[in-house]
């Protein structure tokens, strides 16, 4: 602090919302708190440093997919018709699929960090002055309200990185129906990691930079910050695992010794070795991703993947019977 005013980073309501969400999921018997909170401006900022380490292949070997299937991904939009990003970021790798539709109409860039989201749409504008670039603030986890100048307008959803792999089954049921809701949808491109080798897939949220570790720390980091909390950040060591059963990493923060933690005005109690359960990443295989898209109303019409099947982005069209 220098004694200059600090405007906050969060407005009161926000306050509220992260400490209500944090004391919920810390109350539970098997703690665990939201991973929506870890991007705030400086976690933003750390994922997408992760989005370049050498084990995290998903962002490189996606973008090289996309590079590959740039015309045809492209296509996928009419004439005049929208692109409609969930969970955008930084938009980087979108910027592939924007560089071969000089006929899109719209894109819009929905995330749920506001400031990254502007600062990403002022960029785009610079980049892509004939294109409208609508950005909409939302938790595309639950259902999202798109601008209603969209109603008529042709739109392809775009959801890479897979993302759909860090919500609950349901809430990914959820997002693939919703998003099949829309009115005059025409293909849904969907980002989804393959099953691999478990050394990769577990090097790949575990990086010897520790880069993952303080992108997860960070929440703690955001509690202290602004929800008064007083984690002592060196009593929780990071940890990634396999879930052969679920398909699924799960990335959870580990209380190294017996403490209590003060939040909100109530103090949670942590045994020694308890975790604390953050975030989930499923893994798909061919039949897995048709099962989870054919239960939403959608067909998978392509596979793009990589050489060696790491990574697939599949373009999912709806089913007419659903
Ligand atoms: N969608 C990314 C993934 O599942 C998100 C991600 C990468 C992530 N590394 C993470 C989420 C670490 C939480 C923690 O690969």
């Amino acid at each position: 602090m220098d004694g200059t005013l600090q405007l906050p980073a969060t407005s009161p309501s926000d306050t509220d919302a992260l400490i209500a969400d944090a004391l919920a999921g810390l109350t539970q018997p098997e703690k665990s708190l939201s991973p929506k909170w870890l991007y705030d401006h400086r976690g933003s900022a750390l994922f997408e440093q992760i989005t370049t380490l050498p084990e995290y292949y998903p962002t490189r070997t996606e973008a090289g997919i996309l590079r590959d299937n740039a015309a045809a991904l492209a296509a996928l939009v009419p004439q005049g018709g929208a692109l409609v990003e969930l969970g955008s970021g930084a938009s980087v790798k979108t910027r592939t699929v924007l560089d071969a539709g000089a006929h899109f109409g719209a894109y819009v860039p929905i995330d749920i960090s506001r400031d990254f989201l502007f600062e990403t749409s002022d960029d785009l504008r610079l980049r892509y002055p004939t294109l409208d670039i609508l950005p909409v603030v939302a938790d595309f986890t639950r259902p999202v309200d798109l601008p209603t100048s969209l109603e008529q307008t042709a739109k392809v959803a775009f959801f890479p990185g897979s993302t759909i792999g860090n919500l609950v089954p349901e809430r990914a049921q959820a997002l693939l129906a919703g998003v099949r809701a829309w009115t005059d949808t025409r293909a849904f491109i969907l980002g989804v990691d393959l099953v691999k080798d478990t050394r990769d897939l577990v090097a790949a949220y575990d990086d010897a930079q520790g880069v993952t570790a303080t992108f997860i720390t960070n929440i703690l980091e955001r509690l202290n910050r602004e929800a008064g909390a007083d984690f002592d950040l060196d009593a929780f060591a990071y940890r990634a695992s396999w879930d052969p059963d679920l398909a699924r990493i799960d990335m959870h923060l580990v209380s190294r010794r017996a403490q209590s933690v003060s939040l909100g005005g109530q103090v949670v109690a942590f045994a020694a070795g308890e975790p604390i359960h953050i975030s989930a990443a499923r893994k798909y295989t061919a039949d897995s991703l048709a099962t989870m898209a054919a239960q939403a109303g959608w067909s998978v019409a392509t596979r793009f993947t990589d050489g060696q099947e790491r990574f697939a982005v599949a373009v999912l069209t709806p089913d007419p019977a659903a």
